[in-house]
């Protein structure tokens, strides 16, 4: 019998280092697409998934992120004193379930799989979903839920998987794969960021994963990785041969908005989304190509 997908994990405690200096103060998850938080975005994919809980992985600076999804009293009252229907309405997605959202710190960034492993009481014996805030994806069925139907289907663990260019397989993790029907495809292993020559595959790994607990018990070891982290891709890989382990080719596009111009193609792409904006975008867009 497989347990329901109802708990996510999103860490939020990196440096962001590649987008100071507005990382300075701001945490990178609190950056905008559109007029949208990335960490908001992700909470929202999630619950589309059926997850209830959420386990944000901080570190300092980042009490923003904990306030987004408070209520903003003063504020609040303001917009319905003056009745600011539309801006009332826009904050409806900031609201949590009392008690459904945690936060953990991560004292020192000491890479994804030590975030994660910081998780372990929240998630306990239950499968539990990754969303990584900066990826972000644009598609018909939000990617956590084709994540969380393909793990109704297999059960195990889950991992979103796009191909990328073969001299990129160095910035991401990638699969050793098995059989694949198109869809879904076996994982036999799995590498953090290998040189192009080494890569066993171009399938890479995106920010979104649904995975046993047992891999807390792997990471627990605290084993230093690709870039001396501790990395969750080698923690998951120790799963491979004991429990199913799948990816999933997703239906749409990932925006890497930890990346610069990631992060400007999803302003683009997600704007020409929105039906309130895409017109005004197209006329514009000419100017600058
Ligand atoms: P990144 O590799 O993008 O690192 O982390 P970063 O620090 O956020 O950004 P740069 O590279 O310095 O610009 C991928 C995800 O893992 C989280 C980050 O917050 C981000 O969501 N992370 C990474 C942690 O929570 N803890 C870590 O120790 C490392």
């Amino acid at each position: 019998m497989k347990k329901p997908l109802r708990k996510a994990v999103l860490p939020v405690a990196g440096l962001g280092t590649r987008f100071l200096p507005a990382t300075k103060a701001v945490a990178k998850e609190m950056l905008p697409v559109v007029d949208k938080p990335l960490i908001q975005y992700a909470i929202e994919e999630a619950r589309a998934a059926g997850i209830e809980q959420f386990c944000m992985i901080t570190g300092r600076g980042k009490t923003a992120l904990v306030e987004h999804f408070d209520i903003a009293f003063e504020l609040e009252a303001t917009l319905r004193q003056r009745n600011r229907v539309e801006a009332m309405e826009a904050l409806k997605g900031t609201m949590v379930e009392p008690g459904s959202m945690v936060t953990v710190r991560q004292q020192v960034p000491h890479g994804l799989g030590h975030a994660i492993w910081c998780a372990r009481a929240f998630i306990g014996d239950d499968p539990f979903a990754i969303l990584l805030p900066d990826d972000l994806v644009l598609s018909d069925t939000p990617c956590m839920k084709q994540l969380a139907d393909a793990y109704n289907e297999t059960g195990g663990n889950v991992v979103a998987v796009v191909e990328v260019p073969r001299e990129h397989t160095n910035r991401y993790g990638i699969l050793k794969t098995g059989a694949d029907d198109g869809r879904l495809v076996e994982v036999q292993g799995l590498v953090e960021k290998p040189a192009p020559a080494d890569a066993p595959s171009n399938l890479s790994i995106i920010g979104r994963y649904v995975l046993m607990p047992e891999v807390i018990g792997h990471l627990a070891k605290m084993e230093r990785g690709a870039g001396n982290e501790v990395q969750l891709t080698d923690g998951m890989a120790k799963l491979i041969g004991n429990q199913p382990f799948h990816g999933l080719r997703y239906e749409g596009t990932r925006f890497d908005c930890g990346d610069k111009v990631g992060f400007l193609e999803a302003q683009i792409a997600f704007a020409l989304a929105r039906p309130d904006l895409a017109a005004a975008v197209r006329a514009f867009l000419p100017k600058y190509s």
